[in-house]
Order: C-alpha cells, then structure tokens, then sequence
C-alpha cells in the first residue's frame, strides 16, 4: 500500500510541487500541498519541505496565500481568465492565482515537517517559513475579522475546501441567488451548463456540484473579481459571509502551531496579533447550540448560526480548545448510527440528514483529509480507540480500491478521481503512525 501511495505522488509530481491529480486538478492547491507535504515528509522531507515553499511564490502582498496557484500554458488561459489576480495590485507578478483563500492548514504542515528534522535544519527550516506564515495570519485577523470577534469570515464556499457542504448552499440559496438562476430553474435550462463543466466530463454529475450551483459559484467569483478581492468591499451591501467553523477550528490549531514556530526560533509575535491569536480560543462557544448538542458555522453579518449539520460540527476536537465534557458529547455524535457511526466512517453530512448523499462529493462521502483532522483531534483529546478505528477504516478504504478522491461512508465504494494525492499523502501518514 505504501508503494502505490507513493506511485500516485509521483505521477501527480511537477517537479516544485504536486498536483491533486491528472486532468481534473491540474493547478497547485493550498490545503492540497499541506496535506500532501504531510505524507512525503515520511521519506523525501526534502521534497516535502520544497512542496510547501513553492506555495509561498503565490503569496498576495497583503499576506494572503491564494487557494490556487494556476499553471501556466495555454491550456489553462480560461482558469487563469476567471480569476483574473493581475487586476489587483497585491497579486504577485508572473504567477496567476485565485484571489481566495483556503484552510489554513500551513502551520501544522511546516511543524510536522520540522518534527522529521534534526535541531539545526529545523532551526533554518523555520526561519524559512515563518515570515510569510506570520504575514498570511496576520492577514486572516487583519482583513478577515473586521471587528476583532475571535472568528475570520470566508467569502466563498472553495474558501473552506467543502465546496459545496450544506451550510454553504444554504447560505447561497439565501443571499446570492441572482435573478437569472430562476429563470434558468423555470425553463429547465440547466443541462446547458454542463457542457462547459470540466469536472461532469471526468466525473459522473452526481458525484458533483449541481450545475446551477457551479454556475452561482462562478457568478460568485465575478462578484469578488469586480470589488478586486477587497474583503470591505466585498462585505458592501452584501450578507453572503460566513464564519465557518472548520476553517476557523483550523485556524485555531494552525495558531497554535504558529507559536510554537515563533518561539523554537525565539521570534516574537506582534502583541496585537497575538491578542487576536489567544480570543479565538474562547470564541467556539459561540457557534455551539445546546438545543442541537452541535456546532455551526455563523453568518458573518447576521450572527445567526447557521444549523446545517455536517462534518464541521466535529472540527473543535481538532481545534484543540473545548472543554473535555464538549469533546465527549461530539464523541457520542461519532458513535451513533443515525448521526456519523457509519460503516465507513466519517461521512461529511450526518447519516440522518436530508442532504445526505452517500457519493454526493461534500454531502455525504468519507474524505481522508476530515478523517486526519478528526483523528489527529481524537488523540490529542485521549481517545485512541476511536481515533484508531477511523484510521483503520481509512485504510481499508484504500486498500480495497485504491486513492481515490472520497468513498461512500456505506459500502466504501470509490467515487470521484482516482489517484488524489492527499488521498495517498494522508494514507503514508496513517500508516507511519
Ligand atoms: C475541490 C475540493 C477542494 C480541493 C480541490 C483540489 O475543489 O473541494 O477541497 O482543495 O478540489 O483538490
């Protein structure tokens, strides 16, 4: 298994960095790369640590790490034409990238990394990397907690990686629908759309986004385009904001990950930063609903809690900072059949959901990368045994049909591409530890 895991991450190789996979993915993707610097540091560190440093050639002036890096050719002028980053000042010359973010996943890469190093290299190694990763923090607080609440607000769904995880698509029936998205509905229009969708011609259309919703997405992305990726101006006269929880548990880990770079190369952390850093930890309480027993992401303008259960409800085990009696009831949450105990473990959506769909891309199939977040949480929070099962049962997903993209939670059957590499990445990490 660990041979054909490092068979995938070696087609999916360009050299500076790694593809997700063939065809479908062909551009560097953030929380990809972290995840996948995770798995080759087990046996090319030094591949690992140039993975996550051709990221930084993609960093906005303002600190932002893009969710995307695009390639260059011309095959790939109509991506690089969506985004358009060369209208915004901050973008960096010569690389086109989104203008959106990812989970911040960054921190926890390089300290992981950093564990496989001996003192001096991971003295140098950190120095390397934690001016930017400073920079890109400081831009989360900065532009995306305008009002020092403790939370950083996202502005697109790819922004949380789950693209379309229910949450969201709530949100985005209520507060960006454009007018047209009800004609296209009325008159049935909408297999028109898939014959410009690149992911339906690799992937069956069930085991993706709707095509009406992969067109309000992109409607999205003209929005952000035209207010040039400025967070004030995007947040002008609109409600589609979110504080979501697993980008926000990331966050928290990913501080504290961040202080732990700072001080084994005694660099300070500026006070404000560091202020906003330690309001984050209380702030969870916040997104939890007693009445549910769950926790939810959170309109950024509203403050309402947006009570859509999904997997986000699991991400504070790995933020690290609730309470023990917090991390129980969502252990119980894992444990029952009708909520995530599935055969396969651990569905993005509750089994009992309406959403639920068991190859249904973010609403409903095992991915291995929520499963390493979750486990990493359940150890730290003392439960092995449940951290293990989880891990097992990836594995075996793997081991039955390969490193595909998800799997359903069901019967494990594979869906989506085949060959992802943090499939394979997260595969090598589970079974070296
Ligand atoms: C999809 C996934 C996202 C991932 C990207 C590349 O957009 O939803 O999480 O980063 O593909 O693999």
């Amino acid at each position: 298994m660990l041979e054909r895991a490092k068979a995938v991450l070696d087609l999916n190789d360009q050299g500076a960095f790694t593809i997700p996979a063939e065809g479908l993915y062909p551009h560097q993707w953030l929380w990809d790369s972290c995840f996948i610097a995770i798995g080759l540091r087990h046996y090319n560190v030094e591949r690992a640590q140039t993975e996550l440093k051709s990221l930084l050639r993609g960093q906005w002036a303002n600190g932002m790490l893009p969710h995307m890096i695009i390639a260059d050719g011309d095959e790939h002028r109509r991506d690089r034409n969506i985004w358009r980053s060369h209208l915004s000042p901050l973008a960096p010359d010569n690389v086109a990238t989104s203008g959106i973010t990812q989970p911040p996943v960054l921190a926890e890469a390089i300290v992981r990394i950093g564990e496989k190093l001996e003192s001096v290299e991971r003295h140098t190694w950190y120095q390397t990397m934690f001016p930017a990763l400073l920079a890109y923090h400081d831009w989360l607080y900065t532009e995306r907690d305008p009002h020092g609440e403790g939370l950083v607000l996202q502005i697109h769904p790819y922004e949380t990686g789950l693209d379309n995880t229910p949450p969201w698509i709530n949100q985005l029936r209520m507060h960006h629908k454009p007018w047209w998205a009800g004609v296209i509905d009325t008159l049935r229009l909408e297999w028109f759309i898939s014959l410009f969708r690149r992911d339906t011609k690799r992937v069956p259309p069930g085991e993706r986004i709707s095509n009406i919703e992969a067109l309000i997405y992109y409607d999205v992305i003209r929005r952000l385009r035209r207010k040039l990726y400025n967070t004030d101006a995007i947040l002008t006269r609109s409600l589609f904001a979110v504080e979501d929880i697993t980008f926000n548990c990331i966050l928290i880990r990913a501080n504290h990950c961040l202080r732990k770079i700072a001080k084994s190369i005694k660099r300070n952390i500026p006070p404000e930063l560091l202020d906003r850093m330690r309001k984050s930890e209380d702030v969870l309480d916040q997104l939890w609903d007693g009445y549910s027993g769950q926790y939810y992401s959170r309109n950024f303008v509203t403050h309402k809690l947006i009570k859509e259960p999904s997997i986000g409800t699991l991400m504070p085990l790995y933020a690290g900072t609730i309470s023990k009696e917090r991390a129980e009831q969502l252990v119980k949450l894992l444990h029952n059949k009708h909520v995530f105990g599935a055969t396969y473990p651990v569905p993005t959506v509750p089994l009992n959901s309406p959403w639920f769909k068991s190859s249904g891309y973010w609403q409903g199939p095992t991915w291995l990368n929520t499963n390493w977040l979750i486990i990493d949480g359940l150890k730290r929070y003392g439960y092995a045994q449940e951290a293990a099962i989880i891990a097992h049962k990836s594995l075996e997903l793997v081991e039955k049909s390969g490193c595909y993209e998800y799997f359903s939670p069901i019967d494990g059957a594979p869906a989506g591409v085949k060959n992802f590499s943090w499939t394979a990445a997260l595969t090598i990490d589970l079974m070296k530890n």
